[in-house]
């Protein structure tokens, strides 16, 4: 394939379609049409997502279906699930999807069927989980295990926070999970305040074992878990997740007590793997499988169904249209469902971190937006904080709202108000209300004439602001796999079109990197700072701040 991708007809196409589809209300599109909900929403087992509250018509979806014919996106999925290297700057194979392949056909990476291995640990996870669920497993004292504490950062953490606490009522009830992510020293001590080092087990996560808020904290744990009941108590009280054995051995766990994962699995795509382990303890491995089942179905829906009817195929496309042609460059993700409120976080990473690229497979600076910026947080809490600019801001917010039909707290009409307040947000933010309908309910509510006058443009709404609805039956393992491998999904088909690399992550180095040549200067005794004169003021504040 030649060219950048924005000289391509299709594109080209699009961009003056928009052009068009700019200036079309989406109330009148479905005043036109009360076929329009059935035409575009997809469904999958009992997942729906409804599209039809955004610019788009028939034309528009057979002209992005053309764009991701051009982008190769079908040959492109059939390579990611075959174990080619398109992940093309790191040489590696994408098969994050192999970790789930609940099937069990081979599933080949370098000549090799990488089946055995993952089946392998994930044996070893269940074992393990078993055990300390059980209380087989115990600590130094002989104690149960009960206080489960994953160190970890990024995707080594915020998969595991967010399964922990979507799954949170298939926990055990006495088993508690605990996650220290952030180098700040408060990261560390809350967690450790709150702990009995007899009963508390420490999963050290990191892909590298090189990450340094990873190493840090682990130390920090281990020398307060050492303090408390010698050096003999680690291969009691730790174990490690890494796909670096070398290191992991380095800092002094066992490679017994390490559960394996491979340069295959992004740490970003890694939840399903020994990443899990935090999440298989608490839900227990059946769970933990159920999950990787959803996720299983949401791969072969994906890997089979053409790309019309293929919901992370659509949800792509969608988001292209958004933010490409309709210049819509940020999105919203607010699940109603107070489990699922870790989600945004983990959707932050997954996509800011995939597709937040700037140089195409060609080796040139892309001309065209990539990543959205991503944002939410759990409804109807965050109705209260950003909504207001979704219904009245000057550039639409296109949102993805998650609901589950079924709450696993269902207490008086609570579930009924939260899918109404979704329903209508929804409708409100795709419908709005013109300047004449603001003004006509101020006169129905007895106002006069100058009050109307004064007051109807601030009580008016643009509405037109795109909007997918994604419909669960209940949140449960299975139905938290298929949600989270279709979002996945949905930003490899973006990577694709926007012809980056969406499972590196160069971006995040040098800053890592400047840190540590501030390390020493801010020493005491440091003799020279090498910086702008930004910089070099303030690191010269804060140490005098520090005396
Ligand atoms: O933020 C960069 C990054 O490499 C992420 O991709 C990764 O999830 C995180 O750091 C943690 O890395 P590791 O699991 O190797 O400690």
């Amino acid at each position: 394939m030649t060219g950048t991708v924005n000289k391509l007809r299709a594109w080209k196409r699009l961009e003056r379609h928009a052009k068009k589809m700019n200036k079309v209300e989406m109330r009148t599109l479905f005043e036109e049409d009360n076929k329009r909900a059935s035409k575009f929403s997809l469904q999958l087992e009992s997942m729906l997502v409804d599209f039809s509250k955004n610019r788009i018509n028939e034309k528009t979806v057979l002209y992005l279906l053309e764009l991701a014919r051009v982008r190769g996106v079908e040959e492109k999925i059939q390579a990611m699930f075959s174990g080619e290297k398109i992940n093309f700057t790191e040489h590696r194979a994408v098969l994050h999807t192999a970790l789930r392949n609940r099937d069990n056909t081979p599933v080949w990476a370098d000549g090799k069927n990488v089946m055995p291995q993952i089946n392998e640990v994930l044996a070893k996870m269940r074992k393990f989980s078993e055990s300390v669920r059980l209380g087989k497993f115990v600590g130094q004292t002989g104690k149960k295990l009960t206080d489960i504490v994953n160190i970890g950062i990024g995707g080594s953490d915020l998969g595991p926070v967010m399964a922990n606490e979507a799954l949170k009522k298939y926990k055990a009830k006495d088993i508690n999970t605990y996650f220290i992510s952030n180098i700040d020293g408060t990261g560390c001590a809350e967690v450790l305040n709150k702990l009995n080092p007899e009963t508390t087990l420490f999963i050290v996560a990191s892909k590298t074992f090189t990450t340094i808020e990873t190493l840090t904290n682990a130390k920090t744990c281990r020398k307060w878990l050492v303090d408390a009941l010698g050096e003999h108590a680690v291969a009691k009280h730790f174990v490690a997740l890494s796909t670096n054995a070398p290191k992991v051995k380095e800092f002094g766990i066992d490679t017994e007590n390490m559960f394996e994962f491979w340069d295959f699995v992004g740490g970003r795509y890694s939840m399903w793997s020994a990443i899990g382990l935090s999440i298989a303890i608490a839900i227990g491995m059946d769970n933990f499988e159920k999950m990787l089942e959803g996720a299983h179905t949401m791969d072969l829906h994906f890997r089979h169904t053409d790309l019309a009817h293929n919901i992370p195929v659509m949800l792509a496309l969608i988001g292209i249209w958004n933010n490409n042609f309709l210049g819509f460059r940020s999105q919203a993700v607010v699940p109603y469902d107070q489990y699922l409120r870790y989600l945004p976080a983990y959707l932050q990473q997954l996509e800011m971190e995939s597709n937040g690229k700037f140089v195409s497979s060609e080796n040139e600076f892309v001309k065209y937006n990539t990543g959205s910026v991503i944002f939410g947080g759990a409804g109807t809490d965050v109705q209260h904080s950003f909504f207001q600019m979704l219904h009245q801001g000057t550039t639409p917010i296109p949102v993805d709202f998650i609901i589950p039909a079924i709450s696993h707290n269902e207490i008086g009409d609570h579930h009924e108000i939260l899918i109404a307040n979704v329903l209508a947000q929804a409708e409100a933010l795709m419908k709005g209300k013109t300047v004449k309908e603001a003004a006509e309910e101020l006169a129905k509510a007895g106002k006069d004439k100058d009050e109307i006058n004064s007051m109807k443009k601030y009580k008016s709404f643009p509405g037109n602001n795109p909007s997918n609805m994604i419909i669960c039956k209940k949140i449960d393992p299975y139905t938290l796999g298929m949600l989270v491998a279709m979002y996945e999904h949905k930003v490899f088909v973006q990577g694709i079109i926007w012809d980056i690399n969406s499972f590196d992550q160069f971006g995040v180095e040098l800053g890592k990197k400047m840190a540590l040549d501030i390390l020493p200067e801010l020493q005491e005794n440091a003799s020279s700072i090498h910086h702008d004169s930004s910089t070099a003021a303030l690191i010269r504040y804060i140490k005098n701040l520090r005396k």
